[in-house]
């Protein structure tokens, strides 16, 4: 990687991370939003000046395609996501997106000719922002949400996804997102670790070699409201006095598996009718279970439904649960990763292997093809967060190894 493919690159974060809901630092960008359509005319501008083909599927999965010298064959592919959470930063997802075209000009300035095609995928909606589920794009690629579940998607002011992806410009059918195994050959995605280990331990890369197993159930409690003075303590069906209760009781569902693996988190509670004089009567929690084991998973998921059931019995409150996900972990292939491994030490970097406690779009991308990883540092292990960042150093690493696996997958 020469100074100026590296500048260049992070001017181009730069300028994505300027495409926002929200003024700078702060980035924002939900899915089908204002935003996240400049930004997908950004990239796939970025994408057409590299002399890449593009095309874009009925939910927005975007292709941009360098052809190899065997257009019969299935190509590999690498990229990520460019949708971000409410008050995020620049780097998660955009630096497998615009790493991953940095990846694809630099095999170019040298003159490699890759006989596989090489596709740079920007998959829609990984974030779970506007619909409640993650992945959307690579889910829908995976077969994992069909095209009847999509329909049902609705955000949190009832529109519905076949109205907003219409109006964002992506018609056809549904049925025609999800993708054969015989698509790719294989899938690469570049990634900021989202984690302080790399950062700590003074390593440049992590090659992940599984991804933990994420879980969403959002609960609904339905309780009896009622004025703040008058009405008295005994008999109150007060809605967010049960979740109260049952946000502590992740937590202990999650401490008792005794395994730092295992993680629980409530993030959104919404209270009806939200007045500090007035009983909540309805409360709606969303909350995100993960581990690397899906067994032990599963356990905290049943021992949390446990407690909505024991909880709406002792309060007189109707606690209704809905499943939104619960995803199977992710091994990484071997091909894969000795391929990472070997353009690691030739590209003079340190490496260890380790796991992914996020999930990314691999994760759905290895129902159909083998898949891998590449972690590379942020600061202090901050994501989802304005202050999120990754030095020029570090993800010019990224790039240069992943450039190097692409082209020896590529031949
Ligand atoms: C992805 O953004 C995650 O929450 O792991
Ligand atoms: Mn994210
Ligand atoms: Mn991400």
């Amino acid at each position: 990687m020469t100074t100026r493919s590296i500048d260049n690159l992070i001017a181009e974060l730069n300028s994505l991370a300027q495409i926002s809901a929200e003024a700078p630092p702060v980035v924002t960008r939900v899915v089908f939003s204002e935003a996240d359509l400049r930004a997908r005319a950004y990239v796939k501008s970025l994408c057409a000046t590299a002399g890449l083909t593009i095309h874009e599927d009925a939910i927005g999965n975007t292709f941009a395609r360098w052809e190899g010298s065997d257009p019969h064959i299935a190509p590999i592919g690498t990229g990520s996501h460019i949708d971000a959470i409410p008050n995020a930063g620049a780097y998660d997802g955009t630096v497998g997106v615009l790493g991953g075209l940095e990846a694809i000009r630099v095999l170019q300035q040298m003159g490699f000719q890759p006989r596989r095609s090489i596709e740079l995928v920007i998959f829609t909606a990984e974030e779970p922002t506007r619909f409640g589920i993650g992945c959307l794009g690579s889910r829908m690629m995976g077969s994992v949400l069909s095209p009847a579940q999509a329909l049902q998607l609705r955000d949190k002011d009832g529109v519905g996804l076949e109205e907003l992806r219409t109006q964002a410009g992506f018609k056809g059918a549904l049925s025609t997102v999800a993708l054969s195994q015989d698509r790719f050959h294989r899938f690469i995605e570049l990634h900021i670790e989202q984690g302080p280990a790399l950062e700590e331990q003074g390593i440049d890369l992590g090659l992940v070699t599984h991804i933990a197993a994420p879980a969403s159930l959002r609960v609904l409690i339905e309780g009896e409201g009622g004025h703040a003075g008058a009405k008295l303590m005994p008999g109150r069906k007060d809605a967010l006095a049960a979740g109260a209760e049952l946000v502590l009781a992740l937590e202990a569902a999650v401490l008792a598996t005794g395994s730092l693996d295992t993680v629980g988190t409530v993030g959104v509670c919404e209270v009806f009718p939200g007045a500090v004089n007035s009983i909540p009567s309805r409360v709606r929690l969303e909350t995100d279970i993960r581990d690397i084991s899906g067994v032990r998973r599963d356990l905290v998921l049943s021992a949390f439904n446990e407690a909505c059931s024991n909880v709406g019995l002792k309060r007189g409150v109707t606690i209704t649960t809905q499943l939104v996900n619960a995803d199977p972990p992710a091994t990484c292939d071997e091909e894969i990763l000795t391929v990472m491994e070997r353009a690691a030490i030739d590209a003079g970097k340190s490496y260890k292997q380790m796991v992914s406690r996020a999930y990314h779009d691999s994760l759905f991308m290895a129902r159909i093809t083998p898949v891998a990883m590449l972690f590379i540092p942020c600061r202090g292990g901050v994501s989802h967060r304005p202050d999120e960042y990754a030095s020029p150093e570090w993800i010019g690493a990224g790039v240069h190894v992943l450039a190097r696996t692409l082209a020896t997958l590529a031949l």
